[in-house]
């Protein structure tokens, strides 16, 4: 089938590039010309494991195209699918602007049947509405319906959460559109739930909210387990066994981050007060999350007397490893604040750094300074303390006696609970973490 992807953000360029592998002739587009080029030329503007490859692949067989005509991508589509940015408002609902724009271009250019698939997370009632928009804009005498397909790719491994996904949700209101999004799916051989627009535009926020739910749950208990000598790894592997409870996101740690977790908590928040109910179970995870991105930068300023002239390392930038995306990461709540305390940061993250450094430029800044390095041990050598912001390979890779011989005091504070307590303090390193004992 013919598809276009408006919007080649993680959601859309994946999607189009997973489509693409399967058979489907697609083109993306994006408004940006030189994203565009990169796009042609065989690069990919996020990075993500195995994308590129299949990118070059399918740009090569000619099963995928880039461009900002967006005109001539939508008129013969067989379908098109929206992948553009639902950002957060200030008040925590969904700016649709970005998604109201793509369906008015496809409603003034489309010349065939065609079916619009929204794939980006939208509140409830979202899809009803783009449906009697596009109606609104029509152009030509065609038949144009809208489904909801959402995404549940998580960064840093999105190819392959897309052709292997545990299932695929689609909302559709009539058979002819049901029907076509499932002939889309075929070539994927994955299981396909079948619900109405609005079930499936509320499977997506339930499900990102049940997820977050859950680790803000543990993070809780990672606090009490601290009060009352309880070590929260332990416990989550005794509740792991139980199969109701799963042994996936029972980590504790610093706090959520990422593009979807902290918006999809407060957009459906917004949306049960705009319904005159209160979700109280979403309100306390949101809480739990915000207090918890800072318990770590609490526990240390507890420990020392101050940060300044100290020079803190610091290991991990992004929300994630996998990814160089720092939307809601915690390092972005602890750096501003170890900097406002005058700490001396020597900050390492493998893939990250470049667009933190975007937001903290190296050199002098508040009472402080930040410097970025390349590797951990350079960011270890002769600090006075350590930060783990991040778990990646090389930062979990870290032998508990590096941290002795190479830091001028051997203090770390570990936010995601990456080393062994006995092991670190057999080393000598005063090891302080989430939920265990310190
Ligand atoms: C999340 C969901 O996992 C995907 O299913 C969903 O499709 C996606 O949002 C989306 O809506 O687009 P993502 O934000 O990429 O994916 O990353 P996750 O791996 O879910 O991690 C989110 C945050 O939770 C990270 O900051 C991570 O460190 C934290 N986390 C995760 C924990 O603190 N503990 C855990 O046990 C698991």
């Amino acid at each position: 089938m013919k598809i276009a992807v408006a919007g080649t953000g993680y959601v859309g360029l994946v999607a189009g590039v997973c489509f693409a592998e399967m058979g489907h002739q697609v083109v993306c587009v994006d408004i940006d010309e030189k994203k565009v080029e990169v796009m042609k030329s065989g690069v990919s503007p996020i990075y993500e494991e195995g994308l590129q490859d299949l990118m070059r692949k399918n740009y090569a067989a000619g099963r995928i195209d880039y461009t900002t005509d967006y005109a001539s991508a939508y008129k013969d589509a067989d379908a098109v699918f929206l992948g553009v940015g639902t950002p957060e408002l200030p008040d925590g609902s969904a700016d649709l602007s970005y998604i109201a724009t793509a369906a008015r271009q496809v409603a003034e250019n489309v010349e065939k049947d065609s079916l619009v698939v929204v794939k980006s997370t939208v509140p409830v009632g979202t899809n009803d509405k783009v449906d009697q928009f596009i109606q609104d804009f029509l152009v030509h005498d065609v038949h144009v319906e809208v489904a909801s397909n959402p995404e549940f790719l998580a960064q840093g491994s999105a190819v392959y959460d897309t052709l292997h996904a545990e299932r695929v949700i689609i909302g559709t209101e009539t058979a002819w559109a049901e029907d076509r999004l499932k002939a889309i799916y075929e070539p994927f051989n994955l299981p396909i739930v079948s619900v109405n627009r609005r079930s499936a535009e509320m499977i997506k926020y339930a499900s990102n909210d049940f997820l977050a739910l859950k680790i803000s749950y543990m993070n809780d208990i990672a606090n009490l387990c601290e009060l009352v000598g309880a070590d929260i790894q332990d416990v989550a592997e005794g509740m792991s066994y139980d199969e109701r409870i799963g042994s996936k996101f029972l980590n504790a740690g610093i706090g959520f981050g990422g593009s979807c977790f902290p918006k999809d908590t407060k957009a459906l928040d917004y949306l049960a007060d705009q319904n005159g109910y209160e979700l109280q179970t979403v309100k306390a995870a949101i809480g739990v999350n915000t207090k918890q991105k800072t318990a770590l930068f609490r526990k240390a300023s507890n420990r020392l007397i101050t940060f300044s002239g100290l020079k803190v390392a610091v290991l991990g930038l992004t929300f994630k490893p996998g990814t160089d995306d720092l939307r809601e990461a915690p390092s972005l709540d602890n750096v501003p604040l170890l900097l406002s305390k005058g700490a001396d940061i020597y900050a390492y993250d493998p893939v990250g750094a470049d667009n933190f450094a975007k937001l903290y430029p190296e050199g002098p800044n508040d009472r402080g300074s930040i410097t970025y390095v390349n590797d951990v041990e350079e960011a270890l050598k002769d600090a006075n303390v350590c930060f783990i912001f991040t778990e990646w390979g090389e930062v979990k890779a870290i032998q508990p006696e590096q941290f002795n011989e190479l830091m001028r005091t051997p203090l770390v504070f570990d936010g995601r609970n990456i080393h062994p307590i006995e092991e670190m303090e057999n080393s000598g390193v005063e090891y302080h973490s989430i939920g265990r004992k310190t």
